[in-house]
C-alpha cells in the first residue's frame, strides 16, 4: 500500500469530525404512499435534495416498528424497519442510494428503554416476579400495605411519577417498573448481560447493513443506583442540579463508561470504524467522559441553544466548547434545533427569558415573535456555526427558516408530555410539523393523504420549491454555505480577532475569516474578499445581526 493510500484511508476514518449532519425525522420528512406519514422510500426519493443541499451525513431519527406513543423513541424491535415505513430492504437500498450520493448515514440507538410492546417486556410481565426476564427491566415491589404505593418518588421527564404499576395474569395488582420516561418506555436493567448482549447484536446488525454511526439516545442514563434506601431525586432534566461525581442515583453514573468502552471495540472492528455521538445531559465537565476516542467518541453540545444573543456570550461559550473538545482528542459539534426544542427560526424572535413551555400554551402569541429579527439572526447563528472547527447537526427544515407551528389545534397533539401532563406543556409537536416540499395544499408535496400533523397554510411561502432557485432564499443560503464549507474546510485551529463589543469574528487557519456582527446597528469592518453574507451587504458595511465570510 502507498502512503498515499494510507492518508486517504486516514482520512476517511476521521471523516466525523467536522461533519455536517442533517437529522432527519423520518415520519415527517417525506411520504412515499400516501398513508400521511413519512416513510423509507420518502427519504430515497429525497436523496438528490440532500445531495444538492451538500450534507455529509443524515441522522435518522427511530423508523423502528413502534406504537409511537413517543415518536418512535420506543421502540418495539431494534433490528427491524416499521411496516408503515418500509422494510429492511428498502432500508439497504436507502443506504446504497445515500452512499452513492456520498452522503453517510447515522441511525438513532435507543438503550436506555424499549417499548411496552417489545417481546421482552411482554415476557417479563408474563413472568412471576423474580423471573430471569422481569430481571432486563426495572421491577419493584411497592410501599404500603398492599404494596399500591410506587417503590419511591422519583419522577419522570414525562410527568408525574417514574414508576406504573403492573397487573398480574389473575387481574390483581402486581409489581411496578421503573420509567424515565412514559410508561410505554419500561427502562433496562443495564445490569443484566442479556441487555448488554442484545445492543452489542444491534449494533453489529446495523453496522453490517453499511450504517456509518450512531446517535446514542439519552446517553448518561443507562446505569442506575437502584439500591435500596433509594436516593432522592427531586428534580429531573434540569442539568445543573446533577452532580459532578457519578453520584446521581440515574444519570451519568461512572460504571455507564465501561459499557461504552464495549461498544467502541465494536465500532472498531469496522473499516472505517463506525463512529458515534452521545446525547448526553450532564453537566458539560461531565461531556467529555463520552466524547473520548475509548468510549463513544463525540457528545451533543447544546450549550448554543441557551446562550444569549451576545458576542462575548457566544464567544465564551463556543472558546470553551473547543477546549473541552480538544482535551478528550475529539471535535465539538454545534446544532441550533432538533426535534426536542422550539425551531431557533423562532426562538430568535423571542426575548432571551421567555420561558418556552409557557409561550406555547398561549400558541405562540405572548410575547409575540419578532419575525424579521429572528429571520436575520436564524441566518447568521447558521453561518456562524457553519464557520467553525468541528462538526454541525442540522435539523430539517431549518435550511427553510423553517418556524415552530406554535398553533397546533390540542386534538393534533402527539407528544406524550402533552398527553401525560395534559394542560401543564404542549410538548414537540411543533417542531415535528412534516416538511413542505411544495406550496400546493393541503399536503405540501410531503404527502398526498392527511399529514400526521396538520400543516399550516404559511408553510406555502417556506416551501422547497418556493425557495430553490430564489436568490435571497434561506434555502439557498445554506446551499452556498454548505457548498463553500466543503471547500474551505481546514485544519481545526482558529484564531479569534478583536473588533468592536458586538463583533464575534474568527479566522480559520487558510485565511477563511467569518465575522457576525450581533448589534441591532450595521458597522464598518475591514473585510477583504467576500465569500458569502447571510444579509446583503455593500462594501465595508456589515448590516445588524449578519455574518458575513471573507478571505484575508
Ligand atoms: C429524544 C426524545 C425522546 C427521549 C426518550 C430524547 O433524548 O431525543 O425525543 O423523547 O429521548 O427517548
Amino acid at each position: 500500500m502507498s502512503s498515499t493510500d494510507t492518508a486517504d484511508e486516514h482520512v476517511n476514518a476521521e471523516w466525523w469530525r467536522q461533519a455536517v449532519v442533517y437529522q432527519i425525522y423520518p415520519r415527517s420528512f417525506a411520504d412515499s404512499d400516501g398513508d400521511g406519514l413519512g416513510d423509507v422510500r420518502g427519504i430515497i426519493s429525497r436523496v438528490p435534495y440532500l445531495r444538492e443541499l451538500a450534507v455529509d451525513a443524515v441522522w435518522l431519527s427511530p423508523f423502528y416498528p413502534s406504537a409511537l406513543a413517543d415518536g418512535g423513541y420506543d421502540v418495539d424491535d431494534y433490528r427491524n424497519v416499521d411496516p408503515r415505513l418500509g422494510s429492511l430492504d428498502d432500508f439497504d437500498h436507502m443506504v446504497a442510494s445515500l452512499h452513492a450520493a456520498g452522503i453517510k448515514i447515522f441511525v438513532d440507538i435507543v438503550p436506555n428503554h424499549s417499548s411496552n410492546r417489545h417481546e421482552w417486556f411482554q415476557a417479563a410481565l408474563a413472568s412471576p416476579e423474580g423471573s430471569p426476564e422481569r430481571d432486563r427491566y426495572l421491577f419493584r415491589d411497592g410501599r404500603g400495605e398492599h404494596g399500591e404505593l410506587p417503590p419511591n418518588d422519583w419522577p419522570s421527564h414525562f410527568g408525574p411519577s417514574a414508576w406504573t404499576r403492573t397487573t398480574n395474569a389473575d387481574g390483581t395488582p402486581g409489581q411496578w417498573y421503573l420509567h424515565l420516561f412514559a410508561p410505554e418506555q419500561p427502562d433496562f436493567n443495564w445490569d443484566n448481560p442479556d441487555v448488554e448482549a442484545d445492543f452489542i447484536r444491534t449494533l453489529r446488525f446495523w453496522s453490517d447493513r453499511g450504517v456509518d454511526g450512531f446517535r446514542i439516545d439519552v446517553a448518561h442514563a443507562l446505569k442506575k443506583d437502584m439500591s435500596e434506601p433509594y436516593k432522592p431525586v427531586p428534580t429531573i432534566g434540569i442539568m445543573s442540579d446533577y452532580p459532578i461525581d457519578g453520584s446521581h442515583p440515574l444519570f451519568d453514573r461512572d460504571d455507564l463508561y465501561e459499557v461504552y468502552r464495549s461498544w467502541r471495540a465494536v465500532f472498531n472492528e469496522y473499516d472505517p470504524p463506525r463512529v458515534a455521538v452521545a446525547e448526553a445531559m450532564v453537566p458539560v465537565e461531565r461531556r467529555v467522559n463520552y466524547a473520548r476516542a475509548d468510549t463513544l467518541g463525540q457528545a451533543f453540545n447544546f450549550d448554543l441553544l441557551g446562550t444569549p444573543w451576545r458576542a462575548d456570550e457566544f464567544r465564551s461559550t463556543i472558546a470553551r466548547s473547543l477546549e473541552l473538545a480538544h482535551s478528550t482528542e475529539s471535535s465539538s459539534t454545534w446544532t441550533l434545533s432538533n426535534h426536542d426544542i422550539v425551531r431557533h427560526a423562532t426562538r430568535f424572535g423571542l426575548p432571551n427569558e421567555t420561558h418556552l413551555d409557557t409561550w406555547l400554551l398561549t400558541n405562540g402569541t405572548e410575547p409575540p415573535v419578532d419575525h424579521e429579527q429572528a429571520t436575520r439572526r436564524a441566518r447568521a447563528a447558521a453561518m456562524l456555526l457553519l464557520a467553525l472547527p468541528g462538526s454541525v447537526y442540522l435539523y430539517q427544515g431549518e435550511e427553510l427558516g423553517l418556524l415552530e407551528v406554535a398553533d397546533l389545534p390540542v386534538e393534533a397533539l402527539q407528544d406524550p408530555i402533552w398527553l401525560r401532563d395534559a394542560g401543564a406543556r404542549k410538548g414537540r409537536d411543533g417542531a415535528r410539523v412534516p416538511l413542505p416540499w411544495t406550496p400546493e395544499a393541503p399536503g405540501y408535496g410531503f404527502t398526498t393523504g392527511t399529514a400526521h400533523l396538520p400543516m399550516p397554510s404559511w408553510f406555502a411561502d417556506f416551501a422547497v420549491e418556493s425557495q430553490r432557485g430564489e436568490a435571497g432564499s434561506t434555502l439557498e443560503l445554506y446551499r452556498d454555505a454548505l457548498h463553500a464549507r466543503r471547500e474551505l474546510q481546514t485544519s481545526e485551529g482558529l484564531t479569534w480577532l478583536d473588533h468592536s463589543d458586538n463583533v464575534l469574528w474568527f479566522r480559520r487557519e487558510n485565511g477563511w475569516n467569518s465575522l457576525t456582527n450581533f448589534g441591532a446597528e450595521s458597522i464598518v469592518a475591514p473585510v477583504g474578499e467576500v465569500i458569502l453574507a447571510s444579509a446583503p451587504i455593500a462594501g465595508d458595511v456589515v448590516p445588524a445581526e449578519s455574518t458575513i465570510w471573507f478571505r484575508s
